[in-house]
């Protein structure tokens, strides 16, 4: 039986306890959050008109060609140049979408493009929304005119559902137009704003209250050379401005290419503030420090050039906090937000390590503390725990005095119970611990074949009981990889799954909330009699949390094995109940269950009011269950 010892307060919680990292992979930002419905919209992939099939007319008097004016415009070089006869039929192009183009009956969408005309020579633009069987399902036009490059916008409605929708563009009259930057995006995005993001998907990542968000990633940051690593800088500001690259997971699931995945920075570091501010979340950028992804190339900045990548670190601290007057500052003002950001911890790379990550790490450290000795640097140890190089840089980071340092386990379930433990011995003179990225693994490391099933679920909640009783330590967390687009990813288990329209939490979705959401403020002790930590004996595992701000002690039970068990809870302290409060329960008979889209709640919690007598209170804990039992105090 267990005993809560609600006077004896382990540890604060800090808010950034739980939270949530988001990487551009399986789709997640282009194609994923960000709500843009075309694909290659301004021409710059590999092959500029991928994504674009076109009609010509049958004796190819009207023809596109593709322009590069590079010289001029490094950032966004092409556009399409769309010769025509007046006398032939109009001259089609179809976008196709992120693999379809999702259109929801009775929604209104906003097209936009770039375009200019040849001495101003008008040229009708019929916009059409395809079904997936090529119905006309909306349409509108516009008319081109302008002879220098003028932004045109329209809005038409979608008459259908349809996941797999198409937008047409049909071009009339005899003329030559020149075309960028074709957009469309659902009006019901995130807040209703331009450019902005697919709410549904949002709303989920709100539903899980989280104390921070992680961006851009991920190996992303990284690069797999130094020349595709994320810099922020050519995410800020116009649209048009922001360079479009190819994604480091341009990869099919099984490591194929798949040559169509990049990124367009629509959603760059601007947007990530703005939905961590709407979030009421902590922004945590991670920021390249000069060393490709260790395991692709491993591509190094000699020591006597990192000075651009140090200087990447001190701007972004200035474009999130610095005063309107400082040329960054400017900059977020000039985008919509003159109100800083207030960034508190900064990420100095990802998953690097050895001597070179380190040497690195220190000048980082040094320039960033000097002139913002207030922002919280957040290091790296190696790829996992368990292994040299990892134990390595944690020495190492120790030694240097890291404030906190990164750590991934992406392991099988079996060692997310086994490592419950993990912190309730470890060094508290030494940094604080961001567990940044983990998630059980129920095949293998990135197999194609995991699965998001309950036993990773419930042995990353056994785990998750060990950091909420180490929060003195563990200061902030997150599952990851966060998105995975149904029908484009590369990396399996992930937090939430999604196609064009629709999206499914997973269980690991609700084992991340009903942490989340149950936070609390200070950690108690829960033991058995004799006080032990509730780390695995007859396969239960526990924490206990206090409340303060609604009143409530808080105990997470995980019940692990296949029997149910009835256990007492003995509450010992000065601390009085009202005798009232709630039990959350997650469970399912079989390890194996997972959500899906045609079964989303296969797996989900149910809550029921709850009457406790006294300060001994007999809790029921359902064979494969997390058990979250709220108590009012008096
Ligand atoms: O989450 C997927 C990848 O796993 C991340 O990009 C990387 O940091 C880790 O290796």
């Amino acid at each position: 039986d267990f005993t809560v010892q609600t006077d004896h307060v382990k540890a604060e919680i800090q808010p950034t306890m739980w939270g949530i990292f988001f990487e551009d992979i399986n789709f997640a930002a282009d194609g994923g959050i960000y709500a843009e419905l075309v694909k290659n919209r301004s021409f710059e992939f590999y092959t500029p008109l991928m994504g674009w099939e076109e009609k010509k007319s049958e004796d190819n008097a009207s023809y596109i060609t593709v322009m590069n004016r590079s010289s001029k415009d490094s950032a966004n070089p092409r556009y399409a140049q769309i010769k025509l006869d007046a006398e032939k039929e109009a001259f089609t192009l179809t976008n196709e979408g992120f693999r379809g183009m999702g259109l929801k009956e009775g929604l209104s969408y906003s097209f936009s493009l770039n375009a200019r005309t040849l001495k101003g020579a008008p040229v009708t633009l019929h916009i059409e929304l395809l079904s997936h069987d090529n119905k006309v399902v909306g349409k509108t036009s516009l008319k081109l005119d302008s002879p220098h490059w003028d932004k045109f916008t329209a809005s038409l409605k979608s008459t259908v559902t349809d996941p797999k929708g198409k937008l047409r563009l049909s071009f009339e009259g005899k003329s030559t137009v020149d075309i960028d930057m074709v957009s469309m995006f659902p009006s019901d995005t995130w807040k209703n704003r331009p450019n902005g993001l697919r709410a549904d998907l949002i709303q989920k990542l709100a539903d899980l209250n989280p104390g921070f968000l992680r961006f851009p990633g991920g190996c992303i940051v990284e690069g797999r050379e130094l020349a595709t690593r994320y810099q922020w800088k050519k995410t800020v500001g116009n649209l048009e401005d922001r360079k479009v690259q190819i994604n480091r997971w341009n990869t099919e699931f099984d490591h194929r290419p798949t040559h169509d995945y990049f990124q367009s920075f629509g959603v760059g570091f601007f947007e990530y503030f703005q939905l961590s501010e709407d979030l009421n979340a902590e922004p945590l950028p991670i920021l390249s420090c000069g060393m490709a992804c260790q395991f692709n190339t491993g591509e190094l900045v000699p020591m006597d050039q990192l000075d651009p990548y140090i200087q990447d670190a001190l701007d972004l601290i200035e474009f999130a906090n610095g005063d309107v007057s400082t040329p960054w500052g400017k900059l977020r003002k000039e985008m919509g937000h003159p109100a800083p950001f207030d960034l508190k911890y900064i990420g100095v790379g990802n998953e690097q390590w050895g001597p070179q990550y380190i040497e690195r790490y220190k000048v980082f450290a040094k320039a960033i503390k000097e002139k913002y000795p207030e922002i919280i640097i957040v290091s790296g140890t190696g790829p996992f725990p368990d292994g040299k190089e990892f134990d390595y840089a944690a020495e190492e980071l120790k030694k240097l005095d890291a404030e906190i340092v990164d750590e991934h386990y992406y392991r099988n379930p079996e060692w997310f119970l086994e490592n419950a433990d993990r912190y309730d011995n470890y060094d508290r003179s030494g940094p604080k611990i961001f567990a940044g990225e983990y998630a059980a693994q129920s095949v293998a490391i990135a197999s194609p074949d995991n699965k998001n099933n309950w036993q990773c679920a419930l042995s990353e909640a056994a785990f998750m009981t060990g950091l909420e009783r180490n929060a003195d330590v563990v200061h902030l967390s997150s599952y990851a990889p966060l998105f995975a687009h149904a029908e484009g990813w590369q990396w399996t288990p992930d937090l939430i799954w999604f196609d064009n329209l629709n999206s499914y939490a997973t269980p690991n979705y609700y084992v991340q909330q009903l942490f989340s959401t149950n936070k609390g403020t200070q950690v108690v002790e829960i033991g058995y009699a004799s006080n032990e930590p509730v780390t695995g004996q007859e396969e239960l595992y526990a924490s206990a949390v206090l409340d303060e701000k609604n009143n409530q002690l808080i105990l997470k039970i995980v019940n692990s094995s296949s029997k149910d068990a009835t256990k007492t809870v003995r509450l010992e302290g000065d601390t009085k109940t009202t005798g009232k409060g709630s039990i959350t329960v997650l469970k399912s008979e079989a390890l194996g269950r997972v959500n899906s889209f045609d079964n989303p709640e296969n797996i989900h919690p149910t809550t029921e009011e709850a009457n406790f007598r006294g300060k001994k209170l007999t809790i029921n804990l359902p064979a494969y269950s997390l058990t979250v039992v709220k108590i009012n105090l008096k």
